[in-house]
């Protein structure tokens, strides 16, 4: 059993956390505004603790479940205190100004900013951006078990995260190494983007359907 620590306690966080708390040994939630992550923690129970988003951090495998540019500041601020941790990238860099482009230069990938602002021996992994927040506390959609598309370049990182999706019912597709997050980003825009001609208000999945 691993630690996991939560950065937010948004949608996603709670779709995570609903997820994972029955299989970590410590679930923690961080926020900047630390009743939101009391309210979450309450909300989620058992492994569950809720801090500021300043506090310790607990997790071995740490969520940032934040607007990008939130994950950027925190990492930007945090990073020292990330060392030897895994974080988990669940962001879509979208510009909500036009919701027509990602705000990432061209070349690059939230996963690859967020990489860049981190010490060397922090193991950045891209995971959860293609799931939405509802789907995520269902696990489900349809009664099929959600896919999770996950790239990083450490493979040990990568492992980790796998066995804990697949240990909350989930099956962990391995999307290869982290510059294969640029394309999975814009793949959660695209989704995100179907929304309105799909009708499906964001209980829809990405699904990868095999023979
Ligand atoms: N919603 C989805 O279905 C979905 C699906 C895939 C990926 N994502 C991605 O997941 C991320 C989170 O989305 P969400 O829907 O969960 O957002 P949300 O409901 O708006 O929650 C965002 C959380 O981030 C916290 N936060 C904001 N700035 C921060 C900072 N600088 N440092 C630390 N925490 C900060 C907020 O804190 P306070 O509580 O104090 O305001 C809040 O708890 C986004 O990057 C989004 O692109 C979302």
């Amino acid at each position: 059993m691993t630690t996991v620590t939560i950065i937010g306690a948004g949608n996603m966080a709670r779709g995570i956390g609903t997820r994972w708390v029955g299989e970590v040994e410590q679930l923690q939630i961080l926020a900047p505004t630390a009743e939101h992550a009391t309210s979450l923690a309450d909300e989620l129970g058992g492994a569950a603790t809720a801090g500021s988003a300043d506090d310790p951090i607990g997790g071995a495998v740490v969520v940032l479940a934040t607007p990008y540019e939130g994950a950027v500041d925190f990492v930007e601020k945090r990073g020292r205190d990330l060392t030897g941790k895994i974080v988990v990238d669940i962001t879509n860099p979208i510009d909500w100004a036009s919701f027509d482009r990602l705000v990432t230069p061209p070349d690059s990938s939230a996963a690859r900013e967020i990489a860049a602002r981190l010490p060397g021996d922090v193991a950045v992994v891209k995971a959860f951006n293609t799931t939405f927040a509802a789907t995520l506390v269902n696990g489900a959609v349809s009664g099929q078990p959600l896919d999770v598309l996950v790239a990083s370049d450490d493979e040990a990182a990568k492992q980790q995260v796998t066995t804990l999706v697949a240990a909350a019912g989930m099956r962990a597709i391995d999307a290869g190494p982290l510059r294969r997050a640029q394309q999975l980003e814009h793949l959660g825009f695209l989704h995100m983007a179907l929304q309105d001609k799909l009708g499906s208000g964001f209980a829809s999945a990405v699904k990868i359907v095999t023979p």
